[in-house]
């Protein structure tokens, strides 16, 4: 049998380039398309490093609805993995016209294109943010969303229903090799890199996100880590998250692609939490993160950062028995793994230095 073939878009990026090995491991062939917006080419050199294969890409910029339909009359797509989006929260509130209109017209585009163009799955990247400072942790599936606190939370809300109803409306309308299926994976909290420390998260600038900062911190880019706010009702004062390992998070794409595409589907729109189920507080990741590594950490405590929810950690039981799908790897894995890319960036940053002398 034909190997079925995946789009990612925005595959350059850092969940788009784990997943994107997971899926050739897995024995996809996979088209990567990105417009490198908020990364480089780098991560194509590990890709290849890694699993042997050089991956056909596409630079494009989905918000171009002719490039997108070309793309997909070009490649004969059987599920396509939407990333292309932007990302930070803060930036969002500054710039919310962008962020509506990359986020929504980039996956407005990738479902006209799909419907343009047969039966397509469509799994879409959402996150926690969606559950905002939820009444009753973990959070299930079925916990309410509270309304967006960022323009860029709105926008995964708003992709999510554009997703629900798109696909509601093409499995009644249509013949069923044209109806859309659709799942939407609502990330927790993605930290770590490839055990190769061949890929990892390539942030622009200074991290809003804690790991990059501590690595960043640890390597000597960063002086000092901030933990934001030690007073919250919490044991140790600080935040709880459910940190999830990036290629966990990965291979919960490949499960959930193979549920689409071999019609292993219990509804036509699905959504699984993709996390842990373990809440870890930023000390406790601060402290595991030193003791893994074998180092100190120049961190001080910094009032509370406007908008952080106090605690939030998944409910991963539907995942776990629909998906076939757990996160394996342990936190002090999962640390190590980012100081390890972190080292990476360090001797990919020392050579292109000498060279350039
Ligand atoms: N933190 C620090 N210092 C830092 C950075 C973060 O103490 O320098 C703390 C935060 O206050 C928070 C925890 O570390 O308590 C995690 O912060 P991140 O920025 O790494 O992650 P968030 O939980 O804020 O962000 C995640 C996702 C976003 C999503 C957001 C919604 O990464 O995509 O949840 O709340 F939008």
């Amino acid at each position: 049998m034909a190997k079925n073939t995946v789009l990612v878009s925005g595959g350059a990026g850092y969940i788009g380039s784990h997943v994107t090995v997971e899926l050739i491991e897995a024995g996809y062939n996979v088209v990567v398309a990105d417009n490198f917006s908020n990364c480089d080419a780098t991560c194509f050199e590990g890709v290849k490093k890694i699993t042997g294969k050089k991956i056909p890409f596409v630079e494009m910029d989905f918000c171009d609805a002719e490039a997108v339909n070309d793309l997909f009359a070009k490649y004969k797509i059987d599920a396509v993995i939407h990333f292309a989006a932007f990302k930070a929260v803060g930036e969002s509130v500054e710039k919310p016209v962008l962020y509506y209109k990359n986020n929504l017209c980039s996956f407005l585009n990738v479902l006209d294109a799909a419907s343009h163009h047969g039966g397509c799955n469509v799994l879409f990247s959402s996150s926690a943010t969606v559950y905002g400072e939820a009444e009753n942790l973990p959070v299930t599936e079925k916990t309410p969303r509270l309304p967006a606190t960022s323009p860029y939370g709105n926008t995964k809300q708003i992709c999510e229903d554009i997703l629900r109803d798109t696909v509601k409306a093409t499995n009644v309308n249509r013949s069923p090799e044209w109806a859309i299926k659709g799942i939407a994976l609502r990330y927790f909290n993605p930290i770590g890199a490839h055990p190769s420390a061949l890929i990892g998260e390539l942030p622009r600038g200074v991290p809003n996100n804690l790991v990059p900062f501590i690595t960043q911190t640890a390597i000597g880019k960063r002086e000092c880590l901030s933990i934001f706010g030690n007073d919250y009702p919490t044991a140790d004062g600080t935040c709880l998250r459910d940190y999830i390992d990036v290629v966990d998070l990965a291979k919960a794409h490949v499960a959930a692609v193979a549920r689409m595409l071999e019609g292993r589907m219990e509804e036509d729109y699905e959504i699984f939490n993709i996390g842990t189920g373990r809440p870890v507080s930023v000390y406790e990741l601060v402290s595991a993160f030193e003791k893994v590594n074998g180092l100190k950490l120049n961190y001080k405590y910094a009032p509370r950062r406007a908008g952080d929810v106090v605690a939030i950690w998944a409910d991963t039981a539907l995942a776990n028995e629909k998906l076939g799908w757990k996160a394996e790897r342990s936190v002090e894995d999962t640390l190590a793994s980012a100081w390890a890319w972190e080292k990476h960036i360090a001797e990919m940053e020392a050579v292109k230095a000498s060279s350039e002398e």
